[in-house]
């Protein structure tokens, strides 16, 4: 049987438009005014004054990562989960090998630890933190399994890999269409800056985004927008905080180059004070790389937003439990980075950029939905609401509103960096290829049905 969701209003990237929407399967089959005929043989599903939107895309989750001499507190199960509940519909996740071990092997790892766990669909990147030969040969293999974008770092021991091997990389990835996105931090100065602190027996958690400044993200923004010139390859800025790194963006796009940029809730909707709390657990909780910014930072990227300058909204979802965060409690630098977000993402974002009268309803499908679709080759599958497109539908009441508790979510943390935070509207179901899959955040799915996307060419 088919089911018509009757009275709602159909959210694109272009607008928002009173349509009923049919779904036969897994797919869409029509929207708009659904013949009566075809109506009668439906079950018909009232969501009257609600918006629909295409199901939201996190291209950017660290689910089951073992990083900080520990593993992120979700796995797949929990964090897709969390995931689902807010709505979104499709993950994806940087496959993680370590350096010296092969890109099969890596994306073989992810497989096993996502394959049969997920209840939201899945896709991954491949993190490049090793350039050699053999690596080089491997980008080629990594479209086959339907990988076709990529991750390296400028900061971490673990994971950078240098210019020089960067440029050779943004070349290879070049000639495959392939993209690539990067975590711009300047690594060497951050140390000193660390050193100089530790010298001076100084270990607030303050200390974090006092050696992690905005101008240092900015360098190597911009220096990777050099490195991305010169091999005349696109390249995605993940994590974007601040307005000088933005400006660097805007100064590539000026001279020709290709830049996406994605920025997180927690640069939009927090700011720096959440390091000064007096309470030492308290501000662990918000460290995370790069670090929150300052007023004037979140205003710089809402604005970006709005004018298309800053593409999408993904979470870096990297979560620990305080039992996990107490670790760095003499040693700011090992306090493990990074906060949960997957599940507060839609609801949080609508509050602080919709209601709130900042960006409105086609910006936020788009930086949700519609652009990582086509960032990261999923796109017209997922992304958008049309006859054909896999049936994930977030349905969105405008007239609701609650208050996010970590008690209520399903991810395996104790706490949540938007506790208290009240939103304005609220998700009531959430549907997953044609299945209706969260009610008024119950999850109903008991078994995962998520399922391995393989992905092709970046379209945005
Ligand atoms: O602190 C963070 N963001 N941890 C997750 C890994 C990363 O840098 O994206
Ligand atoms: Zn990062
Ligand atoms: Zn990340």
């Amino acid at each position: 049987m088919k089911t018509l969701l009757r009275g709602g209003y159909v959210v694109s990237g272009r607008g928002c438009r009173r349509a009923d929407v049919l779904i036969d399967g897994e797919k869409v089959e029509m929207l708009g005014h659904i013949p009566p005929e075809l109506a009668a043989q439906s079950e018909v599903v009232d969501v009257t004054g609600c918006m629909l939107f295409p199901g939201f895309i996190d291209a950017h989750t660290h689910f089951d990562l073992d990083v900080c001499n520990t593993t992120t507190a979700d796995d797949f199960e929990s964090g897709s989960k969390s995931a689902i509940r807010g709505g979104t519909t499709t993950v994806i996740d940087f496959a993680c090998p370590n350096k010296g071990e092969s890109l099969a092997y890596g994306l073989d790892l992810w497989h096993k630890k996502a394959d049969g766990k997920c209840y939201c669909d899945y896709g991954f990147h491949m993190t490049i933190d090793d350039w050699n030969e053999t690596i080089e040969r491997e980008i080629d293999d990594m479209y086959a399994e339907g990988i076709s974008s990529f991750k390296m770092y400028m900061t971490y021991p673990a994971m950078m890999i240098g210019d020089e091997a960067m440029y050779k990389a943004l070349k290879k990835l070049k000639e495959k269409g392939g993209i690539c996105g990067v975590h711009c931090e300047n690594s060497g100065v951050i140390d000193a800056l660390v050193a100089e602190k530790k010298a001076k027996g100084e270990n607030a958690v303050s200390c974090h985004p006092q050696t992690r400044p905005d101008y240092l993200e900015a360098e190597a923004v911009g220096r990777i927008l050099r490195i991305a010139q010169a091999a005349e390859a696109p390249v995605v800025i993940v994590h974007t905080t601040n307005a000088a790194a933005l400006s660097e963006i805007d100064q590539a796009r000026t001279r020709g180059q290709v830049v996406y940029s994605e920025t997180c809730p927690q640069y939009l909707a927090l700011d720096d004070s959440v390091y000064y709390q007096e309470d030492w657990l308290s501000s662990a909780k918000f460290v995370c790389s790069p670090p929150i910014r300052k007023k004037a930072d979140q205003d710089a990227l809402w604005a970006g937003l709005k004018e298309g300058r800053v593409n999408t909204v993904s979470t870096d979802h990297c979560s620990f439990t305080t039992q996990q965060k107490l670790v760095g409690q003499g040693d700011f630098t090992t306090i493990p980075g990074g906060l949960p977000g997957v599940e507060t993402r839609g609801e949080v974002v609508y509050t602080t950029g919709v209601a709130a009268g900042r960006i409105d309803l086609p910006t936020l499908c788009r930086a949700l939905s519609e652009n990582p679709a086509k960032l990261y080759g999923l796109y017209p599958r997922k992304g958008v609401l049309a006859p054909g497109s896999d049936a994930d539908i977030v349905i969105y009441d405008p007239g609701d509103s609650h208050v996010i508790r970590a008690e209520d979510c399903v991810a395996n943390v104790d706490y949540n960096p938007y506790e208290g935070f009240v939103t304005a509207g609220g998700i009531r179901e959430v549907w997953l290829r044609g299945r209706k899959t969260v009610e008024n955040g119950k999850v109903l799915d008991t078994v995962p049905a998520g399922m391995y996307l393989a992905r092709g060419k970046c379209d945005l």
